[in-house]
């Protein structure tokens, strides 16, 4: 599998970058930073960070949002759904994800990314404080029910493996900078929760 044997890099070598990160990120007036999003399928990722990039755009603000829906019918369309898999998908979007932040966007990701040491990796690209981990904490009965792409059904009829939460495990972040719990609030709320977090932080300046 992809995952398991890294290219060497030996008689590669890094190239200094002819224009520093932060000096472009400054020609847009933004400050990059990534916005993770992780929870289960169906808790609510892909809607709460399309209300957030919305309101992003609204401010003027640039911005890219990378799903795991659509990252897997393009860059990731050879990775299914093993533990392998799922790690070397992780990887790919975080150095996607890296190299826009890089080019001074403001990135959202919505993947299940189920495995604390993935999301760690993820972060540790970034620049110190650049990383923003949100938990869309929705449990498993509630995304369930919810189902709103049939996949649990199918899954409980075993018509799908290693399906998140059922037989393949989600690791719940332990300190995320944000934690958003959707029966609780309504997603627009979620959203609105994000855009303070980052306004107390500066990054809308
Ligand atoms: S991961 O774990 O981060 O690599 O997954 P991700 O790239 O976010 O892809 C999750 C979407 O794929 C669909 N899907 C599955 N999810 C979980 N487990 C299994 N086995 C599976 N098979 C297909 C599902 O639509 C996920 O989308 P979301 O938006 O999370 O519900
Ligand atoms: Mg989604």
């Amino acid at each position: 599998s992809p995952g398991k044997a890294p290219m060497s890099t030996q008689n590669i070598f890094l190239q200094a970058p002819a224009i520093a990160p932060a000096n472009r990120a400054l020609r847009r007036h933004q400050r990059p930073c990534v916005l993770w999003f992780t929870g289960l399928s169906g808790s609510g990722k892909t809607t709460i960070a399309g209300l957030v990039e919305r309101r992003l755009a609204e401010l003027g603000l640039h911005t890219y949002l990378l799903d795991g829906d659509n990252v897997r019918h393009g860059l990731c369309r050879d990775l299914g759904f093993s533990d392998a898999d799922r790690v070397e998908n992780i990887r790919r979007v975080g150095e996607v994800a890296h190299l826009m932040a890089d080019a001074g966007l403001i990135v959202l990701s919505a993947f299940i990314s189920p495995f604390r040491s993935d999301r760690r990796l993820v972060r540790q690209l970034m620049e110190p404080g650049e990383f923003v981990e949100i938990f869309i904490d929705t449990p498993l009965g509630e995304c369930e029910r919810r189902d709103p792409k049939g996949l649990y059904k199918k899954a409980r009829a075993g018509q799908i493996g290693n399906f998140t939460g059922l037989d393949s495990p989600y690791e719940r972040p332990e300190q995320p900078e944000l934690r958003l719990a959707t029966l609780e609030e309504t997603a627009e709320q979620c959203a609105q929760r994000v855009l303070d977090y980052l306004a107390a932080r500066q990054l809308l300046a």
